[in-house]
């Protein structure tokens, strides 16, 4: 049985997310509407979800010894991680502790902060399919790892990193060296390792949200949601749309795999498996366990979001990963360098039919930073596709 409290009360159900953009601003919302005190993270102060939280704290995530002390003093019932960084061995020390539970469990925010752990895991542990992957630490090891057997083309990524950021494609030799600099200026934490990967040439990308959430009996069962197609640019998420269509073969294959690491990985919560699709074939690039850019799609095309389902799943409560309508979603990027901007065209962006925005408040914009989405539902889905591009295309940032 699952019993929820009352916030700001002595029998509050208190939730900490950490990090607090435009997915955590999302959960919170879910959590908030189910009576669940909220305690929002982040780096900075101002960040969207701490715009609808109970309480707002501004810490360094990764450095543990703050960690603690914000755990320690807010005693949250759940820690939920938005973010990869975060001082997670401090994390599974708490949890080990039995100070905290962490969602979905302690080792998974470990396992997924480091492109190494969850690429062994998967690969080597589970035997998944996957790209031909190396590990380097120098120019001279990326070097041979490539002549050795990756070839050409390639992608190199600092282990550390998300978005994107530092990762490029190497088509020859000439791109080597350049890679190596663009990665080490690109990881989070430096100097840094990489992964060089062999390139896919994949049909279509897809995120596969799964759900790990307790059935009647108080048992884990497996969920997943209509697969999510989705479009990168620069490693940069730009559109998605769902359902993505798909052989069963693949769809099959798909969910063996998504189903295989989630329930390594454990615990309960929302997960995006990104997966390469070529006809039947499925190989497993990477895996979030938390709520998925790509997937903001779902707040137009589910009847439970993918952050409702989150976080009904972390609390106990049953879910539905039932779709609505097809549906589309497109990013809004900041397009200026500026604090406090304002967007015109919001009423035009909304004339389009059967659209939704997300604006997400963060309070500086960064010329590739995603400060918004564009969401379209329509029974097809390319037309929706097109419509939430539209609309994104109306909405015009500034500075104020
Ligand atoms: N081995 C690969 N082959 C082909 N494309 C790839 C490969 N690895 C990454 N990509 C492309 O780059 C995108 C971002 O890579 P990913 O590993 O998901 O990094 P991030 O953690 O920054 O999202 C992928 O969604 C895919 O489009
Ligand atoms: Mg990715």
């Amino acid at each position: 049985m699952t019993t929820l409290g009352t916030p700001l009360s002595p029998s509050a159900t208190k939730v900490m997310l950490l990090g607090s953009g435009e997915l955590g601003k999302e959960v919170l919302i879910a959590l908030q509407r189910l009576g669940v005190e909220t305690i929002a993270v982040d780096r900075y102060d101002n960040a969207p979800g701490q715009q609808v939280a109970h309480h707002a704290r501004t810490i360094t995530m990764s450095d543990p010894a703050q960690l603690k002390a914000l755990i320690e003093a807010e005693r949250p019932h759940l820690v939920v991680p938005e973010i990869e960084a975060i001082a997670t061995p401090m994390l599974q020390e708490l949890e080990a502790a039995g100070t905290v539970r962490v969602i979905p469990t302690a080792r998974a925010a470990r396992l997924t902060m480091d492109r190494e752990g969850i690429r062994r895991l998967a690969a080597e542990t589970l035997g998944l399919a996957t790209s031909p992957y190396r590990f380097c630490d120098s120019l001279q090891e990326l070097q041979s790892a490539i002549d050795d057997g990756i070839g050409y083309p390639c992608i190199v990524k600092p282990v550390m990193s998300s978005s994107g950021k530092g990762q490029s494609k190497i088509d020859g030799p000439a791109d080597v060296q350049k890679a190596w600099d663009y990665a080490m200026a690109g990881g989070r934490v430096g100097p840094g390792r990489v992964i060089v990967e062999g390139f896919i040439d994949f049909d279509y990308e897809i995120t596969l949200l799964t759900v790990r959430a307790l059935d009647a009996s108080g048992q884990v069962e497996t969920q997943f949601c209509e697969p999510i197609g989705h479009v990168q640019v620069s490693g940069d998420y730009v559109e998605s749309w769902q359902p993505c269509r798909m052989t069963p073969e693949a769809l099959k294959a798909a969910q063996h795999i998504a189903r295989t690491v989630t329930e390594d990985l454990g615990g309960q919560g929302l997960f995006g498996v990104e997966l390469f699709v070529k006809g039947d074939q499925v190989w497993f690039s990477e895996v979030s366990p938390r709520p998925h850019d790509t997937g903001m799609v779902t707040m137009i095309t589910q009847w439970q979001n993918e952050f409702e389902l989150h976080a009904r799943a972390i609390l106990g409560l049953p879910v539905s990963t039932a779709l609505k309508s097809p549906g589309a979603s497109a990013v809004i990027y900041g397009g200026v360098e500026a604090q406090g901007i304002a967007f015109d065209g919001v009423d035009e962006a909304l004339r389009v039919p059967q659209t939704e925005l997300r604006l997400f408040g963060k309070p500086e914009s960064f010329s590739k930073r995603r400060m918004g989405v564009a969401l379209a539902f329509d029974a097809d889905v390319e037309k929706a596709r097109t419509q939430a591009k539209l609309a994104a295309s109306k909405v015009k940032p500034r500075s104020a």
